[in-house]
């Protein structure tokens, strides 16, 4: 079914996805939620009522473990991030209607009321698995204590999900040749018993939800694949200290140890929570949460009586926003979210962004350079479309503030305000063209139809738009020359590009919203721009200003060329081997028969790809000789893919067939180091030839 349009008489709360407390912020994080509040200030624009929350994410092993190394209890080390981003967030504009955190008190009573019902439904079941055991440290390895080799593509990947090559959630006991990060050394696999939410469960409800949820169409596609096959259930519980404790029975499993709930269980039950205590601080009759994430009559669900959920996500979770969490809300009587809007990564030089190697522009240091956050937004929210993947990049910033902001959008207002302060005092007293009110309509209607597609670069481009057409119109008519011969078509003139700023100012909020603010206070405006709707855009603006400034100020080429310096000198330091470390040297020696097994042939790359529904796989189609091979290789982000034909390669060819996103791999290409560095042959021996 398709929902009704944006604004609905149900209210909204539109969410971002909870960063771990565990490391400072940088322009990854920041785009997910600059995007976020642009969507929730862009609802509130066209009338709907919208909640805007998250909170920080403070389970899992890597605070557990950075605590432990910092010598603070996870709590206390999880709760210095989760200050810094409740104070970091405001300074980009992001304001959250509510900022809370997964381990407080309403967010551990949520999570365990989600649990109660789930089993309380039968829902849950415990069985006996086998959990990755370091026995030199003498404990368990959940998740991220423990790496090895995905099952499905064969590439490394963590215990819990499969980062570096098919981007699948891992359960428990999956990864291959299991090693712990505590020692380095081989894991070993015991048995154990842990609880699951039965997925397979919600399998007929997850069909009908991914045709009916919205967003992105990477999130309404990538999940097609996961619930069609037969869905795996979820293993709720991990053998650790810190998290929230499991609360049916069982939670004090054998051996004395407790279980925690995954972190990815309270983790997204902290949308609800955060909602929850933003009720309770404003009262029910402004916002009541329970309108927005509760049910009563299934029929509710997909109905006209449920609020709406907008979910913004990074592109590496939708499994858990499009797969696990409907079934978690489903499970336990909850509404279903609406949309879910996955960006795609921020970059640097086509790489991804690091916290551990600083290769990153952090937060804080962006602005301690002195840039406005509102130039930030408006570089990360229309620099590209949600999905695609940006490099962060300070030309391409100049660029755009400079052409886009001060030579556009800034010029013509302050040109436009100035004349019209200089000859009129302010707004001349006339009505607005039918013309240009026309055009304003347009802007209008145009903002609200990308919104209501989820295109939110085509809702911040509105007002650029509207600001070029006012150059345009300005140059046209020339007001400077028809004050003298034609006052009353001046005035006119002015009239109309005075309401086309005034336009822009409410077009411009959701994205620059203090600019926004500068603009409304520079045309006279008594209140806040930010309670204004988009129909503000055509009321007539004050028969009185005083003299405007320029919104924005051009950034130099010296400037920008010292901050290339800087981030190039980092990336380069990042990019060394210095804090590389091999891998020790297999203790087992192998005859050369075992070696004989594997055969190897040279071969050539012929054609290369990308998978499109997946990040970091590529489809190559390999000469060896004997044959031409279809092979999946996790190199999408990695090598340039049209530069790719025409060299060599090695090719184990009697590795297993996969099938990788519907497309089959048959062989294996030969890489080595984080950069999938190809292996290749140093002369010219014949494809298809043998290594030996
Ligand atoms: O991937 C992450 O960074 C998680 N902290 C996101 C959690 S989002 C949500 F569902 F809670
Ligand atoms: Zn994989």
């Amino acid at each position: 079914m398709s929902h009704e349009e944006f604004p609905t008489d149900n209210p909204a709360v539109v969410t971002v996805g909870l960063p771990y407390a565990n490391g400072d912020l940088h322009v990854g994080h920041l785009r997910g939620y600059v995007t976020g509040d642009t969507v929730a200030r862009s609802l509130r624009r066209v009338g709907q009522q919208t909640a805007f929350v998250c909170g920080s994410d403070m389970h899992g092993t890597p605070i557990a473990v950075n605590a432990a190394e910092a010598g603070v209890s996870p709590e206390e080390f999880a709760l210095e991030y989760h200050e810094e981003y409740a104070a970091t967030f405001p300074k980009f504009n992001v304001e959250f209607d509510n900022y809370g955190h997964t381990h407080d008190e309403t967010n551990v009573e949520t999570t365990r009321e989600f649990v109660r019902s789930w089993i309380d439904d039968d829902h849950v079941f415990e069985k006996e698995i086998q959990v990755a055991y370091d026995p030199e440290a003498d404990q368990w390895l959940p998740d991220r204590l423990v790496e090895g080799t995905c099952p499905y593509c064969g590439e490394h990947a963590r215990g819990d999900e499969c980062d570096e090559g098919c981007q699948r959630h891992l359960e428990p006991g999956e990864v291959e040749d299991p090693v712990s990060t505590l020692t380095g050394n081989a894991a070993e696999y015991r048995e154990r018993d842990h609880k699951f939410l039965r997925l397979s469960d919600f399998q007929e409800y997850l069909q009908g939800f991914i045709d009916r949820v919205e967003g992105t169409d990477n999130a309404k596609n990538q999940p097609r694949e996961w619930i069609e096959g037969e869905l795996q259930d979820l293993c709720i519980t991990r053998d650790m200290d810190w998290g929230i404790d499991y609360p049916g029975e069982g939670g004090d499993a054998a051996g004395g140890d407790d279980l925690v709930l995954y972190v990815w269980v309270d983790a997204p039950i902290e949308y609800v929570s955060s909602t929850k205590q933003y009720t309770e601080r404003v009262g029910s009759e402004e916002y009541d949460w329970e309108d927005v994430w509760t049910v009563e009559d299934e029929s509710e669900l997909t109905g006209d009586d449920t609020g709406e959920i907008v979910h913004v996500i990074g592109r590496d979770i939708i499994q858990h926003h499009a797969v696990f969490w409907p079934a978690m809300l489903r499970g336990a009587g909850y509404n279903e979210p609406r949309a879910i809007l996955a960006t795609g990564f921020v970059g640097i030089d086509g790489k991804a962004l690091s916290t551990s190697r600083n290769r990153a522009v952090w937060a804080d240091e962006y602005l301690d350079e002195g840039f406005h956050p509102d130039l930030f937004r408006y570089y990360i929210v229309n620099g590209s479309g949600l999905e695609t993947d940006v490099d962060f990049s300070w030309d391409r910033f100049a660029e755009r503030v400079n052409g886009e902001l001060v030579g556009n959008l800034g010029n013509f207002c302050y040109r436009s305000l100035l004349f019209a302060h200089r000859n009129y005092d302010g707004t001349p007293d006339t009505d607005v063209s039918a013309s240009v009110r026309e055009r304003i309509e347009e802007a209008v209607e145009a903002f609200e139809t990308a919104l209501n597609d989820y295109r939110i670069r085509d809702v911040g481009a509105t007002a650029i738009e509207l600001a070029d057409f006012g150059n345009e119109y300005i140059q046209r008519n020339e007001p400077w020359k028809l004050v003298d011969d034609d006052p009353a078509e001046a005035a006119q003139v002015i009239r109309d590009c005075v309401q086309l700023a005034k336009a822009c100012a409410v077009l411009m909020q959701p994205v620059m919203p203090e600019k926004a603010a500068d603009l409304w206070t520079q045309l006279g405006e008594d209140g806040s721009v930010h309670a204004t709707e988009l129909a503000d855009a055509l009321a007539a603006p004050p028969a009185e200003f005083g003299e405007p400034t320029e919104l924005f100020a051009g950034i130099e080429d010296e400037r920008i060329a010292e901050l290339n310096a800087k981030l190039q000198e980092r990336v380069e330091e990042a990019t060394e081997d210095a804090d590389f470390e091999p891998e020790p040297l297999a203790d087992d020696r192998i005859g050369v028969e075992d070696f004989e097994d594997l055969d190897l042939r040279v071969g050539r790359i012929e054609a290369a790809e990308p998978v499109e529904e997946s990040d970091k796989l590529a489809r190559l189609e390999v000469d060896i000789g004997v044959e031409r091979r279809q092979v999946v290789a996790g190199i999408k982000q990695l090598h340039d893919l049209d530069d790719l034909p025409g060299t060599r390669v090695v090719l184990l060819a009697n590795m297993e067939k996969a099938e990788l996103f519907g497309v089959e791999s048959n062989g294996m290409v030969l890489a080595a180091g984080e950069e999938a560095d190809l292996l290749t042959t140093h002369g010219d021996v014949p494809l298809g030839s043998k290594i030996r």
